[in-house]
């Protein structure tokens, strides 16, 4: 064992002195379906849809499409769906086999919507959800088109890259031998598949027998379910051209080898691919996650984005490499509004992303076509590639980016509101060595004044790497050290991750052996695979059982040592194999219902989480809201809680690139996201250090973590200077928790995320479009954080509404900047760059404590910036912090207003608590006239109090001291 883990060591430390190692993993030229679907950029493919077979039912629509050269039926389904959407599906009329359709991203099924025929014709038929919001899909060639308000903004198969790779049957002797045998067995997937493997094993090169598709015969295999045969009208399909199956010969479609690693692929090629032009959008986002620039780059001289969860060391930086989570989505911005496209897909997907000079998008038919569309000019185009599952697509018809956030967060479901702790600041590291390490950490938190809500343990807490258990020596008393802890309002986060030592000793191995729990090899046998604790097994979480059983872990009785206060962290859940492919899941290994592994590899870690959320909801009775981090994700994970960007290291790049990677997660539902403060590798010198605490200080989750052979760098072991600028920083956070809160209860609602790209709140001003540096905590305050070495000054851009007016105030000093465009900003080492806009209010507490839990009765103070109509609004989210009581009405969520002289907060809704503090302090900025007097009146009062204040004339800025204004009442002040 010991031995085993030097080995590992190596194999890391090889990694953390030379950075990412892009030889472990595929390029699209390795990945052989990659490969085909690229090459029809090309040689388009060729595809009809039979417009006569269209069956039209209330909410939906059936149409068969045709691949003209292999003469396979497809069946198109396309579905209208509530809130402007369309969401289409595409697979095999006669399959030989079901394809997996993702069951897990989507928070319920989609509400639909009536469809309206709006025209039908021999070319084309236009099928609408309004008269506006529609689909023209044309026969020949077969293309969609989607419009919205502003005409027309999506084109699918524009450039007849569509390319459906249909499950048939092998045309070699081996093929044959397969499917002779399933035709025996019957239709058990996990028993074909293995059979069909131990075949392989035995014939290494088969010989070519050409053997015609007979989908009578295949389709006993394993037919598609009743509900998913798609109808078709009486009349006959168009006549095609007959199967000449070019590319049955081509290499990688049956096996396929990797390195050493062979996928068997029994059930052959199975991807689809297609290209999506968004006419008038030049600018895509999305699809993270890629440490590179918000704005997806044209990958046509590169390889294409990659959506494959990967367990990466040490990434490299503006790449669309895989990393550890995948959401397919991405949103396509034009001069004003936008549209998105949520690809449900969770096997391995490559996008391609190509700048269009003009034109090539719109045929001939779709000018005639009534309301149709012009020649484009210059515009963006993606072709999604996927290796097999079910073509399932959604259209988000926007108009605006701020609508197609809600229509994607309301399929795919929103972050609910965390707890006040985990939005607070929490030090890690890999690992805390013992419970006196734990104490002593805490203590010098205190000592140094720096506030800290969490701390976590990395996997050496655990007995020997098994998870749910702690270290007996080390962890003797870990309720001992939770009490310490727990006495001064902080949380412990513990490492648990999915992959299982095989110790006969170990209650979980025992558990999931014994009820077949594991990820099955392709013998059937479990899945043994090499991580952190030596051999291990992964338990399949497809099978309901296991979820059930990984939730039940966590109750208090069977992961002894824990308290309320202890909450989660799923890593390597990628999966993360040491020796397999890639560094992960061989694909032909076998889920519950016969998926392999190809099918549902991205969607693996969410089901982690979710299992791990369901345990923390039974475990604290439905009361307190879970926290969990994880490191893999899909659509859909931003429902369990926080991810991080993974194993970043200790450069100036890499703060760089978080940016982008944050925003770029935050338009794609996850709301709750942060890199490693610090750098996981490496060791930071001190000037990266602090800017990176200023710059996590104000990203959505904030964690300094560190590899085990970096040296300590808890931020009280520096020098006085350092110590202090980083307690600045920390306490800036703090400061901003009300603000911070506020606008994690807002993205529960409304699925529009903390954290915004500028062009999110100025979708007209194009110059914020491409921005990677700059970017909006809600709509009120501007950030820039330095993120250059010995910077002095650094360039921000300020965006502004169309009157070019907006004022932004340094939330510092009050200096103010007015009018778009970029302007340079003086920056010491203490000075982060964040200015809030003029026309804002935003709560605060600024008395300095040592955890969040200690704010809790601590009064706010109010900054109301004027802008130059001298108005401004703001609102503010109150509850107790860490329950689901806020569910059943207890909190406050109000509307706070200022303009023409007075100040008003008034209740947004009927909900009610209590126990909300009060205001001790109010800052108006930009106030041009000194107020003779301020009266306070309290809702349910009659009395009108005069207030105190003062007036600095030459900043324009009023203090009014101590006004003591409750927060559970309503109330207003009146300036004379
Ligand atoms: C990989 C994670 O990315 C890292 O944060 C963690 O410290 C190590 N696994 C050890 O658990």
């Amino acid at each position: 064992m010991r031995l085993n883990r030097n080995c590992l060591f190596f194999i890391l430390s090889f990694c953390y002195v030379k950075g990412v190692d892009k030889g472990n993993f595929k390029s699209c030229e390795q990945s052989s379906f990659c490969k085909r679907h690229r090459a029809t950029r090309e040689t388009p493919s060729a595809y009809i849809a039979d417009l006569k077979s269209l069956s039209l039912h209330k909410e939906r629509a059936f149409i068969d499409v045709i691949n003209v050269e292999a003469n396979i039926p497809l069946t198109l389904e396309i579905i209208a769906l509530h809130n402007y959407a369309f969401r289409i599906k595409i697979q095999e009329k006669n399959g030989l086999r079901k394809r997996y359709q993702v069951e897990n991203a989507l928070v319920r099924e989609p509400e639909t919507a009536p469809i309206i025929l709006l025209e039908k014709k021999d070319d084309h038929i236009v099928l609408g959800l309004d008269a506006v919001n529609r689909m023209v899909i044309q026969g020949n060639p077969f293309r969609l088109d989607l419009f919205n308000k502003d005409g027309h903004v999506i084109t699918m198969n524009g450039r007849g890259m569509f390319k459906f790779e249909h499950y048939r049957t092998r045309k070699t002797l081996l093929g044959k031998a397969i499917s002779k045998v399933a035709e025996v067995v019957g239709s058990s997937g996990s028993l074909t598949h293995r059979l069909a493997s131990w075949i392989g094993n035995l014939l290494s090169s088969p010989e070519e027998i050409p053997m015609e598709h007979n989908p009578e015969t295949d389709s006993q295999i394993e037919p598609l379910d009743a509900e998913e045969v798609q109808q078709t009208s009486e009349e006959p399909p168009a006549e095609v051209p007959v199967n000449n199956d070019a590319e049955e010969t081509e290499p990688g479609m049956w096996e396929e080898d990797y390195k050493s690693h062979h996928d068997s692929k029994p059930y052959g090629p199975s991807s689809f691919g297609v290209d999506l032009s968004f006419p008038g959008s030049n600018h895509v986002y999305g699809i993270p996650e890629h440490a590179d620039s918000l704005a997806l780059r044209d990958t046509l001289n590169g390889d294409p984005y990659r959506l494959y969860n990967l367990d990466v060391f040490e990434y490299e930086l503006w790449s669309p490499m895989a990393l550890y989570g995948a959401i397919p989505f991405v949103m396509a911005k034009g001069k004003e509004g936008a549209v998105g496209v949520y690809w449900q897909n969770a096997a391995e997907t490559w996008v391609d992303v190509r700048d269009v000079p003009g034109g090539g998008v719109v045929s001939s038919l779709m000018k005639l076509v009534s309301g149709g569309a012009s020649e484009p000019g210059p515009h963006k185009e993606v072709h999604f590639i996927s290796e097999s599952g079910l073509m399932d697509v959604f259209f988000l018809l926007g108009p605006g980016p701020k609508d197609v956030l809600q229509q994607y967060t309301g399929l795919t479901g929103v972050t609910p509101l965390p707890q006040m702790f985990a939005i607070a600041y929490h030090q890690c590291r890999w690992n805390y060595n013992d419970q006196e390490d734990v104490q002593f950490v805490h203590e010098n938190f205190d000592k140094e004044d720096m506030p800290l809500d969490v701390i976590w343990l990395d996997i050496e807490h655990t007995d020997n790497k098994k998870y749910f258990t702690w270290d007996p020596i080390k962890f003797s008393d870990s309720l001992g050290m939770m009490k310490n802890l727990s006495d001064k309002g902080r949380k412990l986060v513990t490492i648990v991750d999915p992959h299982i030592k095989r110790d006969s000793n170990y209650f979980i191995h025992k558990d999931c052996e014994a009820n077949g729990f594991y990820i099955k090899d392709t013998n059937g046998k479990d899945f043994e695979g090499w991580c952190w604790p030596g051999s291990s097994s992964y338990p399949d979480f497809f099978n309901p059982a296991v979820r059930e059983y990984w939730k039940e872990q966590y109750a208090f009785d069977k992961y002894h040592g824990t308290t309320k206060d202890v909450y989660i962290w799923n890593d390597m859940n990628e999966p993360s194999v040491f020796n397999g492919p890639e560094v992960t899941m061989h694909k032909d290994k076998l889920h519950h219902g016969g998926w392999e592994h190809r099918d549902v590899h991205n969607i693996y870690g969410m089901l982690v989480v979710d299992s791990t959320f369901q345990g923390l909801m039974a475990r604290g009775e439905n009361k307190l809201r879970p926290f969990i981090l994880s490191r893999s994700f899909f659509a859909g994970s931003q429902r369990y809680g926080a991810i991080w960007t993974g194993d970043n290291g200790a450069e100036w790049g890499h703060l760089q690139v978080s940016i982008p990677m944050v925003l770029s997660l935050s338009i794609a539902g996850m709301a709750f996201t942060g890199g490693d403060v610090g750098g996981f590798f490496k060791n930071p010198e001190t000037d990266l250090l602090i800017r990176w605490y200023q710059a996590g200080a104000y990203q959505p989750f904030f964690r300094a973590h560190a590899h085990e052979q970096t040296r300590r760098r808890e931020p009280y072991l520096y020098d006085e200077t350092t110590k202090d600028i980083i307690r600045q920083a920390i306490r800036q956070r703090y400061a901003l928790l009300p603000y911070w809160y506020t606008l994690f209860y807002e993205n529960e609602k409304t699925g529009i995320p903390p954290m915004r790209p500028l062009w999110l709140e100025y979708p007209k001003d194009s110059d914020t479009f491409a921005l990677d540096d700059v970017y909006l905590l809600g709509d009120s305050l501007l950030v820039r954080p330095v993120t250059e070495s010995k910077a002095t000054s650094v360039k921000v851009y300020f965006p502004s509404d169309e009157s070019a007016m907006t004022i932004w105030y340094d939330v510092e000093t009050y200096e103010t900047f007015t009018g778009r465009g970029y302007k340079s900003i003086e920056v010491d080492m203490y000075k982060i760059p964040v200015f809030q806009r003029g026309g804002s209010i935003i709560p605060k507490k600024l008395r300095p404590r040592r955890s969040s839990v200690l704010m809790q009765h601590d009064p706010y103070t109010l900054v109301v910036a004027l802008d130059e109509e001298g108005k401004a609004s703001g609102t503010l989210y109150i509850d107790d912090g860490e329950s689901f009581d806020y569910r059943e009405g207890k909190y406050v969520y109000g509307h706070l207003d200022y303009q023409r002289g007075k100040l008003s907060f008034r209740f947004l809704d009927a909900g009610r608590y209590s126990d909300a503090s009060w205001v001790e302090r109010i800052i108006v900025a930009g106030l041009r006239l000194k107020p003779h007097k301020i009266f306070a009146q309290i809702q349910g009062t009659k009395d009108h109090v005069e207030l105190d204040f003062k007036y600095e004339a030459k900043m324009h800025i009023l203090t009014i001291r101590k006004p003591k204004l409750p927060m559970n009442y309503e109330w207003h002040l009146q300036f004379y």
